[in-house]
């Protein structure tokens, strides 16, 4: 933070009332040498304490200079997690705190309305919880970011609700963010030497996709799941082996208890020129195995690893293909399987062996969170994504290729 005075003309002023920041902008960049612009302006004051706008001549100017920094308040509510952060593009993620609701283990699989509900009852108290402990004020806020989709649409429409009062409130711009474009970009928030462009595995609950990235907003796809994605296989998996809800990481652990080879499980569409995937054979492969075993702890845990192992290979091979057709020497991967160890090894391995970069988030923040909303509205909003105080809607449908650069 720096503050000196600096004088600027009257008409430069009230250009600035009239215009917000460009001219201190301006005035700020050149002042600095830099591409620094101020973001908070101190009361203007003449010698005698009194605002000088109005007065003729040359005036003195305090103002503080900041560098271009946003701070983010992120919303996530597409789906059963709640998740809220402050992500400051100067110091990095401040606070972010996610809640996963428990409420639909008992049936096996997310319950809109349960979902909805939860966040309802949940998001105004992390809000509070997450803007206290990152010791930021709301008037500190620079604008709010927020899942708009794909997701349930009732459980879109909390986050989106609740976002957009607080901005509409407090004067700030709310920022619809694709839940997806999110979970891609999210491992540039932890490593900031990571470049586009870049492959990314894209390997959620609800998304499997192979995604050539060249820049914020700038997606190519080229490949996806045609049925299953690769998490909800992993999920219906570890139901049929009885590991509860959701299952993969449960399958994933069991699986480190399998003894290699026991079983062998197809690799389904290998044989195929492209990029697709198709998972759902892989849960029915698994159901008949278990049903064709001993059924004992073993044999769930050697199932658990062959499947695993199915699912590795597969998205190996298929991102393989995809480095080929690009050239890219980075490939990241994103979405909650991603937090899978035998996947992260396995491409480790292949990346060594072939001068690949392998880039992948931590875990917390492979499955849904706040902090990418947060990071991704940033980034958006950094490179100048225009904003309505208006009319809003959620998109539980929306294609990430439709998505463009921020505009
Ligand atoms: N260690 C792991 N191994 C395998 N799968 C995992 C692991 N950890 C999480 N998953 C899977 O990741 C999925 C959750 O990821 P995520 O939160 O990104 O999905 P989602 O938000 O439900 O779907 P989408 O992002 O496509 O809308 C679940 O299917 C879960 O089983
Ligand atoms: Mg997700």
């Amino acid at each position: 933070m720096i503050t000196p005075s600096v004088g600027f003309s009257l008409s430069q002023w009230n250009s600035y009332i009239d215009g917000y920041s460009r001219i201190c902008t301006s005035g700020a960049a050149s002042f600095l040498g830099t591409g620094h612009r101020e973001r908070r302006i101190l009361p203007i004051r003449d010698g005698l304490g009194n605002q000088t706008r109005g007065q003729e001549g040359k005036i003195a100017i305090e103002f503080t200079l900041f560098e271009n920094i946003m701070i983010v308040l992120g919303i996530e509510t597409s789906c059963d997690e709640t998740g809220v952060a402050v992500y400051d593009s100067d110091r990095g993620l401040i606070s972010h705190e996610v809640y996963t609701q428990a409420v639909h283990a008992e049936y096996g699989g997310v319950v809109p309305e349960l979902a909805s509900r939860d966040h309802i009852r949940k998001l105004p108290v992390l809000v509070k919880d997450v803007l206290e402990k990152s010791r930021t004020g709301l008037r500190e806020i620079d604008g709010i970011a927020y899942t708009a989709g794909p997701g349930l649409a009732g459980a879109l429409l909390v986050g989106t609700s609740v976002a957009r009062s607080m901005a509409w409130a407090l004067g700030k711009p709310a920022i619809a963010v694709h839940h997806m474009e999110a979970h891609l970009l999210v491992p540039m928030m932890e490593d900031p030497n990571l470049e586009f462009p870049f492959v990314c595995l894209l390997v959620s609950g609800g998304h499997t996709q192979l995604v050539h990235v060249s820049g914020v907003g700038r997606y190519q796809l080229l490949g996806q799941s045609i049925d299953d994605a690769a998490g909800e296989a992993f999920d219906k998996t570890a139901k049929i082996l009885g590991l509860g809800y959701p299952g993969g990481p449960a399958l994933a652990r069991l699986a480190e208890q399998g003894t290699p080879n026991t079983y062998k499980f197809p690799r389904p569409m290998v044989d195929r020129p492209g990029c697709d995937f198709s998972f759902s054979g892989l849960k029915t492969f698994a159901l008949n195995t278990w049903n064709d075993s001993g059924q004992t702890e073993q044999n769930k845990a050697d199932i658990a690893l062959a499947f695993q192992d199915a699912v590795v290979d597969t998205l190996l091979i298929k991102c393989k293909r995809a480095l080929e057709s690009t050239g890219v020497k980075t490939l990241v991967l994103a979405g909650g399987v991603s937090a899978n160890q035998a996947l992260r090894e396995q491409l480790q391995v292949f990346g060594q062996e072939k001068g690949v970069r392998i880039a992948y988030p931590s875990p917390q923040y492979c499955t849904d969170n706040g902090a990418m909303i947060a990071y991704t509205g940033s980034l958006r909003l950094m490179a100048g994504e225009s904003h309505s105080q208006n009319t809003y809607t959620v998109k539980p449908r929306w294609p990430m290729i439709e998505l463009g650069p921020p505009a």
